[in-house]
């Protein structure tokens, strides 16, 4: 069974749907959690899953091996970063080598870079008067949200539509596409 690490600093519907998406098929993944912020509710979402889940702080992060080890020590075979907010460090990212992907709520290069997350994006591109938005997968380097892409898909963006109509646009494109690339990379 293929085992799959998956990042996340917040609610983490990212992380539940992808799990779901797996469940009950016959080449299936073992999930693992992971998060740096106690009161995510991924954590909840882990425990009703029964997927495990660790919390890791800034040291452990930034300052030791203690993740790149675990997950090695598991057999990970691909870091799913879902809403994750830490840059992800060079130890982590040389031992795991073209195998960590990240999903972005709009089209990259347009709408990234530090700070460009969650709901501001989506006020942003309201704002900005644009036409269409959509989701970037993408491998992630050591600079946020600069990683070779692997997948881009588009939605419309009415005018009538507020931030809010946006994100839930854009939700449902990331859970559709996300757990179909995992399983394209994982190739089961
Ligand atoms: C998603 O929109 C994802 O693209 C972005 O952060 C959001 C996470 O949402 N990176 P959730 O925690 O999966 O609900």
């Amino acid at each position: 069974m293929s085992s799959v690490a998956v990042f996340a600093s917040g609610s983490g519907s990212n992380a539940e749907n992808i799990v779901k998406y797996f469940e009950g098929r016959l080449f299936s993944a073992d999930f693992h959690f992971l998060t740096n912020n106690k009161k995510a509710f991924v954590i909840e979402r882990a425990r009703k899953l029964n997927v495990k889940c660790t919390l890791f702080n800034r040291e452990e992060f930034y300052n030791s091996d203690a993740i790149v080890e675990k997950l090695q020590d598991e057999g990970c075979e691909l870091i799913v970063l879902a809403g994750f907010l830490w840059l992800v460090p060079e130890n982590i990212i040389n031992a795991f080598k073209g195998k960590i992907i990240n999903i972005h709520p709009a089209l990259l290069p347009k709408y990234g870079g530090k700070g460009m997350y969650g709901s501001k994006i989506h006020e942003a591109v309201v704002a900005n008067g644009e036409t269409e938005t959509g989701i970037t997968i993408h491998y992630v380097d050591e600079n946020y949200d600069e990683g070779k892409i692997i997948h881009q898909v588009k939605c419309d963006v009415l005018p009538t539509d507020t931030a809010a109509d946006v994100e839930s646009k854009i939700h449902a494109l990331e859970y559709k596409h996300y757990p179909e690339v995992v399983e394209k990379l994982l190739n089961i």
